[in-house]
């Protein structure tokens, strides 16, 4: 299916920053997976720990857990300071978890609040919540009806996410680098207000 504007060119291999195409024409690649996978092609550390593993154990039933999911998670909590993790296959499908994580929070201890405060031109993700949650003009209605709990304000603003709080509020949502609205840095004093301002309301 066409979900976006491809040139006919087909890759058949990849080496470190180079790409040859179908035709044998080497490409330098500025991209590759856009934020992710971004240590190049095929680096000999990654094809002999995917190999390792595959030879080891691909796929043990998330009933039950496994050593690598164990190793990982240890690594990833203590490099984020974190308590737990949850592992998940995409970012819409993290952000999904984290809108269902607010969601409860909110139905246990704030008599039912539902609304997350998310900022225009923001981008959360390709799922159906996570485009009602994105700001990107247009993206929140592309599939109609839109999932609904989701209120914008500009980004940056502090004071427009305290006046935006309410008794339906249960989290606020936001890239500390706004990515698709153009590479747009929050300051540090609007994530830490952020985290002040929640933490106050957070009962109130
Ligand atoms: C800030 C942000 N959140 C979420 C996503 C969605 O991630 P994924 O494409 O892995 O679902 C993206 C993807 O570009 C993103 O830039």
């Amino acid at each position: 299916m066409e979900i976006t504007a491809r040139p006919p060119t087909v890759f058949v291999k990849g080496q470190g920053s180079w790409l040859t195409d179908s035709a044998g024409k080497v490409y330098l690649d500025f991209i590759q997976g856009w934020a992710v996978n971004c240590l190049g092609h095929s680096p000999a550390p990654l094809v002999a720990a995917i190999k390792a593993q595959a030879e080891t154990l691909i796929n043990a039933s998330p009933a039950f857990y496994n050593q690598p999911m164990l190793d990982l998670a240890a690594a990833l909590t203590a490099a984020a300071g974190l308590e737990r993790l949850f592992f998940a296959n995409s970012g819409a499908e993290a952000n999904e978890g984290a809108i269902k994580l607010a969601r409860k929070w909110g139905r246990i201890h704030r008599g039912g609040a539902h609304e997350i405060i998310t900022t225009h031109n923001s981008f959360h993700g390709r799922t159906l919540a996570t485009m009602a949650a994105s700001g990107k003009a247009g993206w929140d209605d592309m599939s109609a009806p839109r999932v609904p709990g989701f209120v914008k304000v500009p980004f940056g603003d502090l004071n427009a996410v305290a006046a935006a709080i309410n008794v339906n509020t249960t989290a606020v949502m936001v890239e500390p680098i706004q990515g698709e609205a153009g590479v747009i840095d929050a300051p540090d004093a609007y994530m830490l207000g952020l985290r002040v301002l929640t933490e106050e309301r957070a009962f109130s």
